[in-house]
């Protein structure tokens, strides 16, 4: 330690006594395996899209009132826009380091989403969900929610011709709540669409709100990573509740955490260079109105868009209220697959009969029930996000797009189930092989 350091460090210590916890807290111990990565690249992005976005917000108008454009830009150079596309606009090419600083959030937004699912994909393929850190893996689940709703509502922010067809879906779809759904739409459009309120008010959601909640929730998240510590890869002759292999987060932790930051902070940036995220001007601004044929969610929607699109148009009166196929298909579809979710690490335990504590991580064809789990689950979404590409193929392939809906129809309805069979017949017949059963895998 520096001579000035050390002063410093005694100088708190005598007022904060942080020598002992500060040690405790530099000798804890982090498992190596590149997978623990994943929720740190998350927490990184959420602070890149924390620290652009205060940029940003400096910069942007929560309003739909036409404002007249006099920046540089020679398209909408005096033509009259909604305020929060023209302050995107300005932003854009106005001022200095914006179109950098928007690119740059909106390719952390990307990989925020991206490791946020490939990192609850490893929670459950190696069953670090398991008793005691259920509460952890539900945090989680919430954590994912907020994550798709801060990346729904930045989307619409610009108020461009995407973003104003995504809303407007997303108003149709609260509409259609039975009993309830107007209400509700109203609750959070505060009135019918296109109203002058929903900009305003998704800029509160996804400014105040949204990143409110991610930071008490992960904060939590972390909390208990420390108090329950990490599950770690089964390792030869050590007993994984007891013992934990790897490295102290002083120095060694921090230094490989520090040098993770500058990558993602580096990929980010060059990906802000070289790919030309953002570029709303190609969109112009929404006109209520004006239905445009090749409105595409992000990537990580495209499973809600696809039900959309495959399920039947039906309708039909229970109980004096209308119930439609947008129903089934953006509300009713989306619970049970959260549901799910929710109560899978319940449904194993009670399946298997499984007791006390499961500290050892594993490969999920030991465990049959999780293997099947996953293929059918993950594998319907898959098909379901395929399906919302209907349109592009059938340009692509000169195929009607009635003949692809239907073929997307049937593999979501029968090659999940499939999947989800013949990987637990596979998995069983393994187990057995081995000599083993889930009750006797490594804990
Ligand atoms: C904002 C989103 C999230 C962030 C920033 C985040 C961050 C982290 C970090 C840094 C760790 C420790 C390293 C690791 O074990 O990978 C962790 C552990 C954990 N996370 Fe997350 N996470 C997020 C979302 C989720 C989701 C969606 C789930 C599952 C539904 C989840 C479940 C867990 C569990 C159960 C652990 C303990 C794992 C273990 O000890 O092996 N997290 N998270």
């Amino acid at each position: 330690m520096t001579p000035l350091f050390a002063l410093l460090w005694d100088t708190l210590d005598d007022r904060l006594k942080l020598r002992a916890p500060g040690r405790k807290v530099a000798n804890k111990v982090f498992p190596h395996h590149w997978s623990f990565l994943l929720g740190e690249i998350a927490l990184i992005s959420f602070v890149i899209l924390v620290l652009t976005g205060i940029f940003l917000t400096m910069f942007y108008r929560p309003s739909i009132d036409p404002v007249v454009y006099s920046g540089a830009n020679e398209l909408f150079g005096g033509r009259r826009l909604p305020a929060a596309f023209e302050s995107i606009v300005r932003l854009t090419y106005d001022v200095p380091g914006g179109l950098l600083f928007r690119r740059i959030h909106r390719a952390a937004a990307h990989l925020f989403i991206a490791t946020v699912i490939l990192h609850l994909l490893r929670i459950i393929l190696t069953g670090a969900f398991r008793k005691p850190r259920e509460i952890n893996y539900h945090l989680g689940v919430v954590l994912l929610l907020l994550a798709f709703a801060l990346g729904f509502t930045g989307y619409s922010l610009p108020y461009d011709a995407l973003a104003g067809t995504g809303i407007r879906i997303a108003y149709t779809e609260l509409l259609s709540t039975p009993y309830i759904g107007d209400r509700l739409a109203f609750w959070i459009f505060g009135g019918e669409f296109p109203t002058g309120d929903v900009i305003p008010r998704f800029f509160v959601f996804h400014v105040l709100l949204l990143p409110g909640l991610i930071i008490g929730a992960i904060s939590a998240h972390l909390g208990l990573v420390a108090r329950q510590r990490h599950t770690q890869f089964p390792r030869v002759g050590i007993d994984g509740h007891r013992w934990i292999v790897g490295k102290p987060l002083w120095p060694s932790q921090f230094a490989e955490s520090a040098t993770l930051l500058l990558w993602v902070g580096g990929v980010l940036v060059a990906s802000a260079v070289l790919v030309p995220w953002a570029d709303i001007v190609l969109q112009g601004p929404y006109r209520p109105g004006e239905v445009g044929n090749n409105a595409q969610p992000d990537w990580y929607l495209f499973w809600l868009e696809g039900a959309l699109r495959l399920f039947p148009p039906i309708e039909f009166s229970v109980l004096g209220m209308t119930v439609s196929g947008p129903f089934f298909a953006g509300a009713v579809m989306p619970t049970l697959v959260i549901a799910l979710l929710v109560v899978y690490p319940f449904v194993e335990r009670r399946v298997y009969g499984l007791e006390g504590e499961w500290h050892v991580l594993q490969n999920p064809l030991d465990i049959p029930l999780r293997a099947a789990f996953l293929i059918g689950t993950f594998g319907f979404l898959l098909l379901l996000s395929a399906g919302a590409t209907n349109d592009i193929l059938s340009r692509l392939w000169g195929v009607p797009i009635e003949t692809l809906t239907w073929v997307f129809r049937i593999l979501a309805l029968v090659g999940p189930p499939l999947g989800a069979v013949g990987i637990f017949a596979y998995s069983k017949r393994r187990l057995a092989a081995k000599g083993q059963t889930v009750a006797s895998v490594e804990r």
